[in-house]
């Protein structure tokens, strides 16, 4: 069989990540990792869960969670997150929510509600690696995001128009970028906005950080600001994607879109022709456990991550030679570091694997044109105080 033939065009765009096919290298226990950006599961409320579960699963309750349910998602959740919502400055209702299987399937849905082939989105330079392999399945073209930018927006629909298509979207991550770990200021959300005002375009805020910040004010959500000057949330043009991936687990697949109530009901039929919802018990046990335990939990979460985040920047400090500089983030997972210009990191990552036995993400996968080849990716999530002190000397020392 020549599959070629059969396949359709955007499968022409989808490519095993050079990052997973690295990744699958590095279970071998002599390796100190700062590449996954991955949850410690040390820290998953796995007797909550196992708790929850089995409570949904007894009796007649268990039908329930055996059953087929609504795309838009079990009821009792999407109250528990419009409430929570409310508590991070966005005042909505039910309707405004919808629960998708992760953040991630919110991406690829959102993709399917907003690309068209030859459409241009605009995103980070760098960006979430999944956020791009999300769009890419609707052949879209990526230019930049910069709120700062002083390009005419009739210059900007101009050349969309000229490549095949229209601007539609703005994705970001704005709170503790992955991977570059900053924060879009106040003032840069109301600069993002203004600018997709003025093009016209939904803003798709990619939420997962949000919770774990460290320390400084946080900064209300876009979404949140988009309130405040539209009225009202059936107003806005942003689009918020949340998960509980970060703050209770991933491996339940369990996300939210908050937005006006025509994505709503839009994403609802795309999940419908897609999986049909997300798995219930997950979505059961995750309100119980929601419910009962979020914010202890998720301030138990910020005190661990936040002391490995202060451990990896002051061996950063200790280490680094001359001429190499990296993020302080205030949150998230991720610091980000930039090597002197003409350095390859994918190149430094192979002889940091075969010759010191540390690993980081090379930073040029997450950049669309395949640019930033002096940059990695560090995340601290998962690696104890030793680990990190060992693992960033070793890096220093390869470098120098
Ligand atoms: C910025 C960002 N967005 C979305 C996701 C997807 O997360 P999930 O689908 O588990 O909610 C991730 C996962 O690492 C991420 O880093």
């Amino acid at each position: 069989m020549d599959w070629q033939t059969v396949l359709a065009r955007r499968t022409g765009r989808m490519k095993a990540s050079e990052i997973r096919e690295l990744l699958k290298l590095l279970d071998q226990p002599d390796i100190i990792s700062f590449a996954g950006g991955i949850p410690d599961p040390a820290l998953f409320p796995a007797e909550a869960f196992a708790t929850a579960m089995s409570e949904a699963m007894t009796g007649p309750r268990a039908a329930q969670a055996l059953q087929y349910s609504v795309s838009e998602g079990y009821a009792p959740l999407r109250a528990w997150l419009a409430d929570h919502m409310a508590t991070i400055g966005v005042p909505c209702g039910t309707e405004n929510i919808v629960i998708t299987s992760g953040s991630q399937q919110a991406l690829d849905y959102l993709g399917k509600l907003l690309l068209t082939p030859g459409d241009t989105a605009m995103v980070g330079w760098p960006t979430y690696l999944g956020a791009l392999g999300a769009f890419n399945a609707c052949e879209p073209r990526y230019i930049p995001l910069d709120p700062w930018s002083n390009t005419a927006p009739e210059d900007l629909r101009a050349e969309a128009e000229a490549a095949g298509g229209a601007v539609k979207m703005a994705y970001l991550s704005p709170d503790f970028a992955n991977p570059t770990g900053e924060t879009l200021d106040a003032e840069g959300r109301v600069r993002l906005l203004d600018r997709a005002e003025a093009l016209g375009i939904a803003v798709i805020e990619d939420a997962a950080y949000q919770a774990l910040r460290y320390d400084g004010d946080p900064v209300p959500p876009i979404l949140a600001t988009d309130i405040a000057r539209s009225g009202g949330i059936e107003n806005t043009r942003t689009i918020y994607c949340g998960s509980f991936s970060k703050t209770l687990a991933p491996g339940l697949r369990v996300g939210w879109v908050c937005a006006a109530s025509p994505v709503i009901e839009r994403l609802v039929l795309i999940k419908q022709a897609a999986d049909l919802h997300s798995p219930t018990l997950n979505q059961i046990a995750t309100e119980r456990v929601a419910r009962a335990m979020f914010d202890d939990h998720v301030a138990g979460l910020r005190r661990v991550y936040g002391a490995r985040r202060d451990r990896m920047l002051a061996a950063l400090s200790r280490e680094m030679p001359e001429g190499i500089t990296w993020t302080r983030p205030e949150g998230g997972m991720f610091v980000w570091v930039t090597l002197p210009e003409g350095t390859d990191s994918a190149q430094l990552l192979e002889r940091a694997v075969r010759e010191a036995r540390v690993a980081f993400v090379p930073g040029g996968a997450f950049f669309p044109d395949g640019s930033g080849r002096n940059t990695l990716r560090l995340s601290f999530s998962c690696a104890d105080d030793a680990r990190i002190d060992e693992g960033i000397a070793r890096l220093g020392r390869l470098l120098r």
